[in-house]
């Protein structure tokens, strides 16, 4: 294993050590409001800071954009951060959120880690060198079309704006698949499409700690991804295509009919 994936897995279990154990006392956790419908709690802060400890120490010149502190700068190398990616249902206690790292070297994915502590599941992918889950290879699935697939997606919850064009595609994907799932951990979401537990997803407004390694594992489980403009910004756009290179094309087509100037557009630095 490269051994700074060794340093990701590491950082991601401790945090995930550190989401369990503050699992069974949400009710007295310190909640912050950030913005409409976004709320971190400590155990966002406490599981970032001891990510960002072990890769500090590991690799001090590095460079870190984490959700909860921000930019930290550095050399080429930038490691992206969700310490719990899917606050909202932790702090419901649906089972559902997990820790997301992702190494970024000169714009280019190389690492990702998505570590799920309730299920103790580990997805990890280098680039060029596979997605795996717990140490055995993973891939895409085989689906060819939207009847019998099984979506995923998350709800523009924070970006209302686009709430007509959302359910102009829900309409059309929800119309010929077999289900869609929200189950509110864009990481997770897209680990499960690397994995073949859903043949595909799709979001709009998703940040850089969202799906740096969620994508990587995609990619590296011979699926595609792209922004609504067939492209590679999702990072700049927030907006994600997601599955298989078949269920990529039957997705995009599903979805471009609904597709505003507004959603195209890449977001300010
Ligand atoms: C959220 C989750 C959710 C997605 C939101 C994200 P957070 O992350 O990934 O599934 O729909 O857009 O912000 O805030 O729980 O880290
Ligand atoms: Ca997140
Ligand atoms: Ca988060």
């Amino acid at each position: 294993m490269h051994p700074m994936l060794n340093i990701a897995v590491r950082a991601a279990r401790n945090a995930g050590e550190i989401i369990s154990r503050s699992a069974d006392n949400v009710g007295k956790l310190q909640i912050n409001r950030k913005g409409i419908n976004d709320f971190a709690t400590e155990v966002d802060r406490m599981a970032e800071q001891e990510i960002i400890k072990i890769i500090k120490t590991a690799f001090p010149d590095h460079a870190i954009l984490a959700e909860e502190s921000g930019e930290h700068k550095g050399n080429d190398f930038v490691w992206i951060i969700d310490p719990l990616d899917g606050t909202t249902n932790f702090l419901h206690g649906f089972p559902v959120y997990a820790v997301s790292i992702a190494l970024q070297v000169k714009g280019k994915l190389e690492l990702g880690v998505v570590y799920d502590p309730l299920r103790d599941e580990l997805f990890t992918a280098e680039r060029g060198g596979g997605a795996m889950m717990n140490n055995r290879r993973i891939r895409v699935t085989n689906q060819t079309g939207l009847k019998g697939a099984l979506i995923g997606t998350g709800f523009p919850f924070k970006s209302q704006q686009h709430l007509d064009a959302y359910l102009g595609m829900f309409r059309t994907i929800h119309a010929d698949s077999a289900g869609i799932r929200r189950a509110g951990a864009a990481a997770l979401d897209l680990a499960y499409v690397a994995i073949g537990r859903l043949d595909g997803f799709w979001e709009i407004g998703l940040h850089p700690w969202d799906m740096a390694a969620g994508i990587l594992l995609i990619k590296e489980a011979g699926g595609v991804a792209t922004d609504f403009a067939f492209q590679d910004n999702y990072m700049e756009t927030g907006n994600i295509i997601a599955g298989n290179p078949k269920m990529h094309q039957v997705m995009y087509k599903a979805i471009e009919p609904h597709v505003t100037e507004a959603l195209t557009r890449l977001k300010a630095k």
